[in-house]
C-alpha cells in the first residue's frame, strides 16, 4: 500500500509538473472559460470557513475562487506536484498585489491526499476540484478528508461526470478522447499526460456512486448538484 503511494506520488506529481505550464491556458482555452463557472458555482456551495484545506490545489484556481468571494480567512493548498504549486502560487500574490484589502493567508503543502499530513479536526472546511479522479484509492483520499475536518465543517468536491443526453455525451468523449488528447500534446509537447488525463475521467465514478463513497467515508446528508447538462458535478457532505 506504501510503496503504491510512493509511485503514485512519483507518477502523479511528475506528470502534472511536466503540464504545469500549459495547465491553465489549456483549460480555460478549451473550455471556453466555462471551467471558471464551474469553480464559482462550487465556491457558492460552500459555507464561509475560517481554515479551508483545498486538497489537489493545482494552480489554485479554485482556491483563488474562495478568497474573491470572501469564503475563507485561511486556505491551505496540498498537492504532489511542485510546479503546479508555483504556478498558484504566483496567482495568489498577483491577487494579493491587486486588491490590498484581501487578507487571507494561503500556505501550499506538498503531500499525498491519500496519507495527509495533517492532524484530525485541523479544518474547518475541506475543498477538492479535479483532484479525486487521479487518486489511486478514492476511499483513502476521501476518508483523509473527513479527518481532517472539523465536526460540523463541509467537504466540498467539484470533478468531471458522464452527461445523460446522448447528444451532450457524444460531443463529451469526442472531447475527451480526441480534441483534448490531441491539442494537449501538440501544446504541452507531452505525449502522454493528456491521454492519461482522458483515461482518468472515462473511468471514474459519478452521481450517486460518488455520493455513496462519500457516505462510506462517514459524511451525513452527502448530495450531488450536475453542472452544464452533467459535464460536470459538485458533491458535498458534513461531517457531524
Ligand atoms: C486536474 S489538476 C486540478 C488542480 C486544481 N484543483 C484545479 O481546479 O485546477 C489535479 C491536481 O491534483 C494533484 N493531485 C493528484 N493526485 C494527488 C494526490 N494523491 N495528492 C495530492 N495532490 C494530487 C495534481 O498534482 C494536480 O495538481
Amino acid at each position: 500500500m506504501r510503496s503504491q503511494m510512493n509511485n503514485e506520488k512519483q507518477h502523479i506529481g511528475q506528470l502534472f509538473d511536466r503540464i504545469a505550464g500549459t495547465y491553465d491556458g489549456l483549460n480555460h482555452g478549451l473550455s471556453l472559460n466555462i471551467d471558471k463557472r464551474w469553480r464559482r458555482k462550487t465556491v457558492q456551495c460552500m459555507p464561509k470557513a475560517s481554515h479551508v484545506l483545498d486538497v489537489a490545489i493545482g494552480t489554485a484556481d479554485l482556491t483563488i475562487e474562495m478568497l474573491k468571494r470572501g469564503k475563507a480567512e485561511q486556505v491551505t493548498g496540498l498537492d504532489l506536484s511542485e510546479q503546479m504549486m508555483a504556478i498558484g502560487k504566483v496567482k495568489v500574490e498577483r491577487l494579493r498585489s491587486k486588491d490590498e484589502r484581501l487578507e487571507a493567508n494561503v500556505d501550499f503543502i506538498y503531500g499525498n491526499a491519500q496519507q495527509m499530513p495533517f492532524d484530525d479536526a485541523s479544518f474547518d472546511g475541506v475543498t477538492c476540484a479535479y483532484g479525486c479522479r487521479n487518486f489511486s484509492d478514492l476511499d483513502a483520499g476521501l476518508k483523509e478528508m473527513y479527518r481532517v475536518l472539523k465536526p460540523g465543517g463541509q467537504v466540498t468536491i467539484l470533478e468531471f461526470s458522464y452527461p445523460k443526453n446522448r447528444f451532450i455525451r457524444f460531443v463529451y468523449d469526442l472531447y475527451f478522447s480526441h480534441i483534448l488528447p490531441f491539442v494537449g500534446r501538440i501544446v504541452s509537447h507531452d505525449k502522454t499526460a493528456y491521454s492519461y488525463l482522458n483515461k482518468s475521467v472515462k473511468h471514474f465514478c459519478w452521481g450517486e456512486a460518488f455520493v455513496q463513497h462519500l457516505t462510506d467515508a462517514g459524511f451525513q446528508d452527502a448530495q450531488f448538484k450536475p453542472l452544464t447538462f452533467g459535464i460536470t458535478t459538485v458533491y458535498t457532505g458534513i461531517k457531524n
